[in-house]
């Protein structure tokens, strides 16, 4: 790796940052095994800042008790050679024992909106990424950090984060990379068999017949819910977690869809657990 630097260590980052002497940093928080979505944020940062600085930390505070933290794909050569070719200048790859030296007394809480959608199936996970993205910030003390719509209750909760507790940096939205066929990029894609994969563009099709929906003039959100469930349920290994329409970003729930709204879905295909949306402004 010529132009890629891996940082294992807060100390050796804090070493780096205090030569960088005010340089604008953009900072891409990832779990790792990257793909074109991920890259696509190192790519926006690289051209809006001095300093790219990308993270692989799969963060054990954020998962459940049941779900998929030892087998996350993790891929450290793949990662590098990703980040690299996207244009990062450093790659912060703390190990656990780094990031949590004792287990975490303090932790970062937003309400309300992290009871809903996501919050509902996975409690406590919301509470683990604004804590652990907390520490990141402060770790590496970005200008502007950028994130996926993709995750879009993640974006809102991390926005109302930054503005609730005055954390000096800029959060850069960016817009879902999607698959040939539609299905969003996911390092979770790598999960599904080849029968669920085949299946798994039916998420982003119904909420793009609920989108043509509403701009044919469909207001009511019982109707637009029911047309998504009714397509997803034709793929027969398609196992429905959520299907929301809320205003975005506060999702607050309406009968009407009006203003700047979400349409968001979490669909189970076997056990892995797959989430879209789009957003459209009416
Ligand atoms: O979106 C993710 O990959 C994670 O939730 C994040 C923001 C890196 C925090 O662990």
């Amino acid at each position: 790796l010529k132009g890629l630097k891996i940082v294992k260590t807060i100390e050796e980052w804090r070493g780096i940052y205090s030569e960088l002497k005010g340089c604008s940093i953009g900072f891409v928080p990832t779990m790792g095994y990257l793909h074109e979505g991920h890259q696509s944020l190192i790519k926006k940062a690289r051209k809006d800042v001095e300093v790219v600085v990308v993270s692989i930390f799969v963060n054990p505070l954020q998962f459940g008790k049941n779900e998929d933290f030892s087998t996350y794909p993790r891929s450290l050569e793949r990662d590098s050679l990703l980040a690299e070719e996207a244009g990062a200048d450093y790659l912060f790859v703390p190990e656990a024992e780094e990031m949590y030296p004792s287990p975490t007394l303090a932790k970062v809480t937003v309400g309300h909106i992290t009871d809903m959608m996501c919050g509902r199936s996975r409690p406590g996970h919301f509470d683990g990424v604004a804590t652990v993205v907390t520490k990141l910030f402060n770790i590496i003390r970005p200008t502007l950090a950028y994130f996926s719509i993709k995750d879009a209750q993640q974006l809102a909760v991390i926005q109302r984060m930054v503005q609730d507790l005055n954390i000096p940096t800029g959060i850069v939205t960016c817009p879902i990379v999607r698959e040939s066929d539609g299905l969003a990029m996911s390092s979770r894609n790598v999960y599904l068999t080849p029968e669920e994969r085949s299946q798994a563009p039916i998420l982003n099709e119904s909420l793009k017949r609920a989108k043509e929906l509403i701009e044919q003039g469909e207001r009511s959100v019982q109707q637009i819910v029911l047309e998504i469930k009714g397509k997803i349920e034709k793929a027969p290994l398609a196992n429905i977690d959520y299907i929301e329409v809320r205003e975005y970003p506060s999702l607050d729930q309406k009968e009407i869809v009006e203003g700047q709204t979400i349409l968001a879905l979490a669909v189970k295909f076997g056990k892995t657990r797959l989430i879209d949306n789009i957003i459209v402004n009416v």
